[in-house]
């Protein structure tokens, strides 16, 4: 019995104490929402909140299920003041006639999709590049204005005003009265989201008010010009084609709502962001020396520090959540702050890792069919706030201060953010270059394939004929990512990128080590290495990944390498003889002399090595070798693919998982445009359907349409753009699935496999 459950027994209460003193209006919540419900994620990840009348709900896979079925969890109370307004306040707000109703946040099915399928076109990526060349000028004067200054409060001076001036122009609504709007977006927020005294009630209520009648003037405006430019007149236009799905009720509530959802999110999200990145001066430093970093960086912040930190549905049904029965209309706060920290999801939750490659699974958008719909253009906003100041202002750095926020459960970010820098040292007085971009960041979520970790050469050592040995260390000394036996990584380097095999102790942090091959005949990767890689060459890797892991449960293993495909099956036998296992070493090449690390393989696995060098005319038997099929017995394979080839035949009729073989290239799987058919996939989770022209991978069309899907390797080998099917027939091109799995048909990857005909997905 956990402390919580005993706590429980003895006081007859079925929530825990802390569960029963949860206040999201306190300091400890107000500061640093995923820090205070930790105690939540660990014992009591659903509890009842009665100073709220909420259901809290802090796991990741728990607040992602909710949000994956918006039927049963219904988006009705999105925007409903979640604390209780005094008479008073409500005559107030009448007086302006205000009507806040259904927006699309907040709308239920099917009006919902409907709605979000009729005004999604605004928001492809393809159409949001256009706003690119604007944000990145209002960047640049705001900068300009305060560069020779040497200090500024970010927030005052830039952070609302342009991503308000942007989600204006998106919108099509004229750009006067900012002020005025940013003390009504303020006002909306502690309306909707906050804990107003009954004396502030009032005032808040005349602000949002007046922001009501606001939108509605602006709204008649555009009623008399509806070919301006912008979203709302977009909407308008198409209210007159379908009139019952863009209804008058939803175009005023939505034209008030999408100014505050477009513009504080965005503002806040940068303030977290530069706030976060001064904190973690190394990481700042890092991504003014790698500018291709930023999108990455950006979405990390977004899920360490978003600027969303806890959203609402409503149970249409009684429901069961993380194990917890709750009634019919019981309403839930899901804290996506808490689920963007949680352990099982992210490792090293609490570290700002600009590198995480997972990073963009965090919940700060929400996630399925209401998933943000502007995410693209925050992102687009904030990469470019980051590229034009660590360019322009890289020393510049936090003032001590203490940081205020606006108390309410829902939106997260600093009221000031104070920072100085030295002008003298402005890189600009010197380089004049130092004004100008250095890079254009593709709309979208990041790709993780663009990041790359800086190493240099720390040892390079001849090992055999032919075979160089390097050890490759952290410039700044600091730890390197951990491993496993399979396990490479993606060495960037010259004009190339190539993937090898780690194949030193995965315990060390401080060195990664890889064995290369001089194989003049192919690509030039590896000459190029070989001629330039010295002691102190600098370079960067990507990874370390997995497509060849040792299921460590067999009860015997067989190891079969050739040439230079031994480096992954020497980590894979060093981590059977630690784990006492089973094993047998089968070790092929030309001649001895080209045979890398045969003395240390004598030495660690002499009793279990069987030597095959052509010079001395002994040939492996593969037939003899892998024998029949024997149960609990694993083989693994690495090495050239006449090698594997020979394997696969040898073992065609064995069940999955007894034979693994590491492919490094991905054969004849990808896309040939002449010979595709297109198809349709219909996304359950996001209530769409997209199709796949015959010139397009399904990945690249999930993303046109603004579904972001992880990827890596985009050529089926690594496992990263794995997508679920519901239904339809698939086309499997992958190496990562085995054949069991293609003909069970659960999994596919989005890079390179393809429908045959429609397929229904898990997105
Ligand atoms: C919905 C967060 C920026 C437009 C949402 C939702 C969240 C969110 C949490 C609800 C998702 C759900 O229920 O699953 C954010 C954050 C932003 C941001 C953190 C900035 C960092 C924007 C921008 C725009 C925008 C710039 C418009 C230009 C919308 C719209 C919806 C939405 C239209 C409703 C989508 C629907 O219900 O179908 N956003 N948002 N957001 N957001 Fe954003
Ligand atoms: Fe690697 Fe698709 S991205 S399998």
């Amino acid at each position: 019995m956990t402390d919580v459950q005993e706590a429980q027994r003895a006081t007859g209460c079925p929530f825990s104490e802390k569960a029963q003193a949860f206040d999201p209006f306190g300091a400890e919540y107000q500061f640093d929402p995923a820090e205070a419900l930790r105690w939540s994620r660990e014992q009591e990840p659903v509890f009842y909140a009665s100073s709220l009348g909420y259901w809290v709900v802090s796991r990741y896979d728990d607040i992602k299920a909710i949000f994956r079925d918006n039927i049963a969890f219904s988006p009705a109370i999105a925007l409903e003041k979640i604390t209780p307004v005094s008479q008073e306040a409500i005559d107030a707000l009448n007086g302006y006639g205000y009507a806040m109703n259904r927006t699309l946040v907040n709308e239920d099915e099917p009006q919902h999709t409907e709605r979000r399928r009729a005004l999604m076109s605004h928001f492809e990526p393809a159409r949001l590049e256009g706003h690119e060349e604007m944000v990145r000028r209002l960047t640049r004067e705001a900068l300009d204005r305060i560069v020779d200054r040497g200090e500024a409060d970010l927030v005052d001076e830039m952070l609302w005003e342009i991503p308000l001036t942007v989600a204006l122009h998106f919108l099509g609504v004229p750009e006067d009265d900012m002020a005025k709007l940013r003390e009504f977006s303020v006002a909306h927020t502690v309306n909707t989201w906050g804990r107003p005294t009954k004396e502030e009630q009032v005032g808040v209520a005349h602000a949002v008010g007046k922001f009501w009648q606001y939108s509605g003037q602006v709204l008649e405006k555009m009623r008399a010009n509806p070919d301006m430019p912008g979203w709302m007149p977009y909407a308008i236009r198409k209210q007159k084609e379908l009139p019952e799905v863009v209804t008058d009720s939803y175009l005023h509530s939505m034209m008030m709502a999408i100014i505050v959802a477009a513009h504080e999110t965005t503002a806040h999200a940068s303030a977290n962001m530069f706030r976060r990145l001064l904190e973690n001066r190394e990481l700042w430093d890092e991504v003014c020396a790698a500018p291709s970093l930023i999108p990455n960086t950006v979405e990390e912040c977004l899920r360490h520090s978003g600027s969303v930190v806890a959203w609402r549905r409503i149970a249409t049904k009684p429901v069961t959540v993380g194990g917890v029965d709750l009634p019919e209309g019981a309403k839930i706060l899901m804290v996506t702050a808490s689920a963007n920290h949680d352990p099982r999801q992210f490792e090293n939750p609490d570290e700002l890792d600009i590198f995480r490659d997972n990073t963009t699974d965090h919940l700060t958008f929400g996630y399925g069919s209401h998933q943000c719909m502007g995410k693209n253009l925050a992102r687009l906003e904030m990469r470019i706030f980051l590229e034009e100041f660590t360019r322009r202002l890289p020393h510049m750095e936090l003032v001590e201060q203490e940081f205020t926020f606006v108390p309410n459960t829902s939106f997260r970010g600093p009221e000031h953010l104070l920072v100085r820098w030295d002008p003298a040292k402005n890189p600009e007085r010197t380089d004049p270059q130092a004004r100008e971009p250095r890079l254009r960041f593709e709309v979208g979520a990041p790709n993780a394939s663009a990041l790359s970790r800086p190493v240099v050469v720390a040892e390079r050592e001849e090992i055999a004929e032919g075979v160089v040995r390097l050890s490759l260390a952290d410039p700044k000394g600091r730890d390197l990512p951990r491993w496993s036996a399979g396990g490479h990584v993606d060495l960037l380097f010259g004009d190339y990128e190539r993937k090898y095999s780690l194949c030193g102790d995965p315990a060390r942090t401080d060195r990664l080590q890889i064995a290369v091959l001089r194989e003049p005949e192919s690509r030039g990767g590896s000459v190029w290495l070989h001629d330039n890689l010295q002691p102190g060459t600098e370079l960067s890797f990507r990874g370390p990944k997995n497509h060849f892991p040792l299921d460590e449960h067999a009860e015997r293993y067989v190891l079969i390498a050739g040439g230079i495909g031994i480096t992954p099956i020497l980590a894979m036998a060093d981590r059977l003889k630690h784990l006492g296992k089973d094993y047998e070493l089968h070790y092929a090449g030309r001649t001895r002399a080209k045979m890398a690390f045969l003395d240390r393989l004598m030495a660690d696995h002499g009793e279990r090595l069987n030597v095959y060098s052509g010079d001395e005319g002994r040939r492996m038997d593969l037939t003899g070798l892998a024998g029949g099929y024997e149960v609990g017995r694993q083989v693994y394979a690495c090495g050239p693919d006449r090698l594997l080839d020979a394997i696969g035949a040898v073992c065609a009729d064995w069940p999955e998982g007894a034979l693994h073989v590491e492919h490094f290239t991905a054969g004849a799987s990808l896309l040939d445009p002449e010979h595709e058919q297109p198809f349709e996939a219909e996304l359950a989770d996001s209530g769409f359907t997209v199709t796949v022209a015959a010139d397009q991978t399904l990945l690249d069309a999930l993303r046109a349409a603004g579904i972001d899907v992880a990827s890596d390797c985009e050529e089926g080998l690594c496992g990263t753009c794995e997508v679920g099917v519901l239904d339809g027939d698939v086309d499997h091109r992958d190496k990562v699935l085995s054949a069991a799995e293609h003909r069970e048909s659960k999994r596919l990857m989005a890079c390179c496999s393809r429908g045959k005909g429609k397929l229904r997905l898990a997105l």
